[in-house]
This record gives C-alpha cells, structure tokens and sequence, in this order.
C-alpha cells in the first residue's frame, strides 16, 4: 500500500491499492500505467475498495546479470522476441505457485494482436472474475510457450498492431472496471452503453434546448416516457442500420424492432430514388 512522496496516488510496481476485483499486470514498462490509474474513474474505484491494482515489472523477474528480457529470434529474421523466463517467473511468483497445467486459474491474458476481439460482451464476462492477470507483450512478440502453456486466454482490441500490450491492457481494464457494480455512480449506467445491448446507444442530448438554431428532438422535451423509450430504441435501431448494420444479425430484436427497421428500409430505397430522379 502506502503513498510515495512527490506521486499524488503512490501506485509503485509490484504495489497494490483497494480491493474487491484485483488486476496484476505484467509488462516492462509500468510507468505507462501511472496517469491513465490516477485520473478519474479508475481511480475513484480502486480508492472506493472496488478494484486492486498490482504492477510487475517483469525485468525484475529476469535472472541472468543483465536482467535481459529479450532475445533474437530463433531460425532468424529481424525483431526481438520477449523471453519466456521473466514472464514466467513473474507470473508464478505473483500467484505463488506454477499455474502450468492447472484449471483453477483466474483469467491470465495474454494481450496481443493475434487474440480473440475484445469486446463488450468479452468485457462483461470478464467482470465476474475477482482476479485477472494481464500479460503485455512487446517487440516482435512474445515467446510461443508463454502462449500455448501460460496464458489461459489472449485477447486483441482490433485489427492493427501496437508497440506492446501495455494500452491494450488499459483498454481492458478500463472496460471491465466501469462494470463492476458500485464503480458508476448509477447501477443502471452501463444497461444502454453501445454495444451492450447489441446496438449503438441513441444520441444524447442537454441543455440548452436550441443551441446555434439546433433544437433538441421535441419528444425528449415532453416528459412522456414511454414516448421517450420508444424514440430512443429507434434510434438506437437506425444508427445501428446507418453504421454498423453487421450487429444487426446479433442483436435481440423485437417484432416491433424489424418493423421499424423494414420501414427504414423502405424510406431508404425511396430517398435514392428520389436523389436519381
Ligand atoms: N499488442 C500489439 N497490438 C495489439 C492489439 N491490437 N491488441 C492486443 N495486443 C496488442
């Protein structure tokens, strides 16, 4: 625990606040991890109790006089690879025991480009986890045994290619914390997020009610909820449709649903008709 002077929060490596879901986080470079954990809602979690989290630098696990962490690649070609021995260690001297072959392990990730979408749905699971173990890897990769024998899942955030694991790792730490209850002020927060309901979230609006001669939709100004339920699941369905109509075969639609978005269809189909004409 404790507080280091001249670090407003006192996060060290290998140093642990609050409580509740525990991350450990395994990288070289633990210093990234500073700001993004001291700001804002991070923060306010794991100083409510709600979340612990535990860097470790994984140099500090590396044996040899060098404290190497790294090596060429075997068979040749250009790149580092990153050793399997300091994420090993690291990893086994965290849990306190060899997590090799057994299934009673928490979640112990390893972020690379090559893992299965991280998504809403992937972070919701994950919020049932007390503990998670977030492996970064770095350079060219990381050795293949860490991989096939230490890592029990990998996760990648998207079709392109980081310097390391280390913003993958906040990117799922940030999404898994917002939804562990207790962490958003308001339990129902997280129940219209996009993507959580398998749609984009409908647009939001506050005051003023006209800004720059842009009103607010009148509906939301009427006070009739079921009236506002209903614009806001239209248009969560035509943004959807618009942007990313791929979710659309996922989502859970009602009968009402599809006859809007058919609808949509229709008034889409005559608009082009319109413009050709
Ligand atoms: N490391 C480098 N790129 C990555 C990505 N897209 N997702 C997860 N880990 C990564």
């Amino acid at each position: 625990m404790g507080r280091a002077g001249g670090n407003p929060w006192g996060l060290q490596k290998n140093e642990t606040v609050g409580g509740v879901v525990r991350f450990d986080i395994f990288t070289l470079f633990p210093e990234m991890f500073k700001s993004p954990f001291e700001a804002s809602i991070i923060r306010r979690a794991c100083e409510a109790g709600r979340v612990t989290l535990a860097l470790h630098n994984v140099r500090d696990y590396a044996t040899d006089k060098h404290h190497q962490t790294d090596d060429t690649p075997y068979g040749g070609g250009g790149g580092m690879v990153m050793k399997p021995e300091p994420i090993w260690n690291a990893v086994e001297a965290v849990l306190g025991f060899d997590p090799a072959g057994r299934s009673d392990l928490p979640p112990l990730i390893l972020l690379t480009p090559q893992g299965r979408p991280f998504t809403q749905a992937v972070a919701r699971e994950l919020s049932a986890h007390e503990r998670l173990l977030l492996i970064c890897g770095r350079y060219e990769g990381v050795d293949e045994r860490v991989r096939q024998y230490l890592a029990t899942d990998e996760l990648s955030i998207g079709d392109y290619v980081l310097t390391g694991g280390e913003v993958p790792a906040m990117v799922v730490l940030d999404a898994v914390v917002r939804l562990i209850p207790g962490v958003l002020g308001d339990p129902g927060a997280t129940a219209d997020d996009s993507h959580a309901t398998g749609l984009l979230e409908y647009p939001h609006y506050t005051r003023p009610a006209v800004y720059r001669g842009h009103p607010v939709p009148e509906v939301l100004l009427s006070g009739h909820h079921a009236e506002v339920d209903r614009w806001r699941r239209r248009e969560a369905l035509r943004r959807t449709q618009e942007r990313r109509p791929d979710l659309l075969d996922q989502a859970e639609l009602s009968q009402a649903d599809r006859e809007f978005l058919d609808q949509l269809q229709v008034e889409e189909g005559d608009s082009t008709v319109l413009k050709r004409e």
